[in-house]
């Protein structure tokens, strides 16, 4: 057996349970196998570079970094969600580009390379999360870290021409090849990956399919990460109080959970439940949408930018459809228990997913595991978002597409209930092929077992 398992992501888990489909996926890898998961303490704005502090200690040791404002500001808010995100998202009218972003991210992933180093054994898995933190391995391999290490990307690769958008383009790929491994959502993130490394002078092509990339190489695969679904199927299906919450919500409900981005489609969503109301018949039954979207990230302008429209467009739609026992659109601007999201997400008889760009979306992963196999709801889900790829058979749909949405709204509240259950049925198998602990398992086994040995020790 290799040494333990070290995991590194912005966000940690806090408290005894987590939620969120990252870190509990991560969690659930780290409690079977022991180990350190190090991330950015939750009190923001703390007092800087004090080292690591640990927050819990269970069956594996959870150490966080404290980021001082101006960090906070520069390297969270500013390059990782000013500049990665849009430009991962397909927007690139949406990047600021200021050098101090550029500079606080790297003084960032330059400290905690430090605080990690000395933690590290050469026989020790090392695993990366996300956009925060790109050049880490990088740093790691300056300060002589030489054990194994995998990046894992949960947002869409961007194509290689958002890359130019970036102040140091070259960068991107440098980064990434000082990993082992480099894992990603979908086949489409992977033929991404693969295209930018053809294009970059400084890659070649091995036969076995891995990228030399001047001293390194490096492995890319994807691994379309997953839910627990039995807990999920388990909470949607256990009584609650919660049941009656859907009473009052009209005699169908469509759901929607998202955090407040400009990313999920939320606009669109909104305009096209308000055609399908303006369209449908008279005697067809009374249908709600349910929002639940909790404010993200606000102190970045496209986010507050997006809340003030999506308030304006509910607002418009409740003001000329709504009776004085109905309002059509309920939006919840806060989190919810998991268990209750579970009940709710069961009660409604369909999910609109309608990102314009996603990883994965766990959302539309949750919502299918929620249903009952024998009187399921309808997913329609955007063939944006990662989870469109395997989930063929949910209504699949542009979220570009107003009417096209507001008519998949129609066909999913109207559809018989043996194509429910055909195409639920087909959702649940790719569901319960991505659970989350098989996808760590894979990840961590494709790490230690099947990458190349280092090209530090010399090239093969
Ligand atoms: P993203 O990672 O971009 O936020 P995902 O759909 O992949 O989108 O994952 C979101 C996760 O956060 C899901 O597990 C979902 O249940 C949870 N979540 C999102 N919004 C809420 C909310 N309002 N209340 C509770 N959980 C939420
Ligand atoms: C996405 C990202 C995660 C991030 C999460 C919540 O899922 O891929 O890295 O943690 O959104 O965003 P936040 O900025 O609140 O951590």
């Amino acid at each position: 057996m290799s040494g333990k398992l070290v995991v590194v992501s912005n966000r940690i888990p806090t408290g005894d349970t987590p939620s969120g489909g990252l870190v509990v996926a991560l969690h659930g890898a780290l409690e079977q196998s022991g180990g350190l998961w190090v991330g950015a303490h939750p009190d923001t704005a703390g007092p800087g570079d004090t080292g690591l502090t640990e927050i819990d200690r269970g069956s594996y040791t959870r150490l966080a970094f404290h980021l001082s404002e101006a960090e906070y500001d520069s390297y969270y808010l500013g390059f990782a969600n000013s500049v990665l995100w849009p430009l991962c998202h397909g927007r690139a009218d949406l990047v600021e580009l200021e050098r101090s972003y550029e500079e606080g991210y790297m003084a960032v992933n330059r400290r905690v390379a430090r605080l990690l180093a000395d933690k590290i054994e050469p026989d020790d898995t090392v695993w990366v999360h996300d956009y925060h933190f790109l050049p880490l391995a990088g740093e790691l391999r300056k300060l002589g870290v030489s054990a194994r290490i995998g990046y894992f990307l949960h947002i869409p690769f961007p194509p290689l021409s958002a890359l130019s958008t970036l102040p140091s383009p070259d960068d991107f790929a440098d980064w990434l090849a000082s990993y082992n491994l480099i894992g990603l959502q979908t086949r489409r993130d992977t033929a991404r990956c693969l295209e930018m490394f053809r294009s970059d002078p400084r890659a070649e092509f091995m036969t076995d399919g891995t990228v030399k990339f001047q001293d390194r190489v490096v492995s890319v695969r994807s691994f379309p990460i997953g839910i627990e679904v039995d807990r999920f199927a388990e909470a949607a299906a256990t009584p609650t109080d919660a049941a009656d919450l859907g009473a009052d919500m009209g005699e169908q409900l469509v759901i929607g959970v998202d955090r407040l981005d400009y990313s999920k489609g939320l606009p669109n969503r909104f305009r096209a439940f308000g055609e399908y109301l303006d369209r449908k018949p008279e005697d067809a039954p009374r249908a709600s949408l349910l929002q639940v979207a909790p404010p993200t990230r606000e102190r970045v302008a496209a986010y507050r930018a997006i809340r003030a429209e999506l308030e304006e467009i509910a607002g418009r739609l409740n003001g000329a459809h709504s009776e004085l026992d109905w309002t059509p659109i309920r939006y919840i601007h806060h989190a919810v228990d998991r268990d209750l999201l579970a009940v709710l997400y069961r009660r409604a008889e369909a999910c609109l997913v309608t990102s314009l760009a996603d990883g994965m979306n766990l959302v539309a992963k949750e919502y299918v595991a929620a249903q009952d196999p024998e009187d399921p709801g309808v997913l329609i889900l955007s063939r944006f978002a990662g989870a469109g790829e395997d989930m063929t058979e949910a209504l699949l749909v542009n979220p570009y597409d107003v009417s096209e949405m507001a008519e998949a709204i129609a066909t999913a509240l109207s559809m018989p209930l043996e194509e429910r259950k055909r195409r639920h049925a087909a959702c649940l198998r790719v569901v319960r092929d991505s659970d989350v602990s098989g996808w760590a398992q894979r990840f961590v086994d494709c790490l230690r077992n099947c990458v190349p040995t280092l090209a530090y020790d010399g090239l093969p």
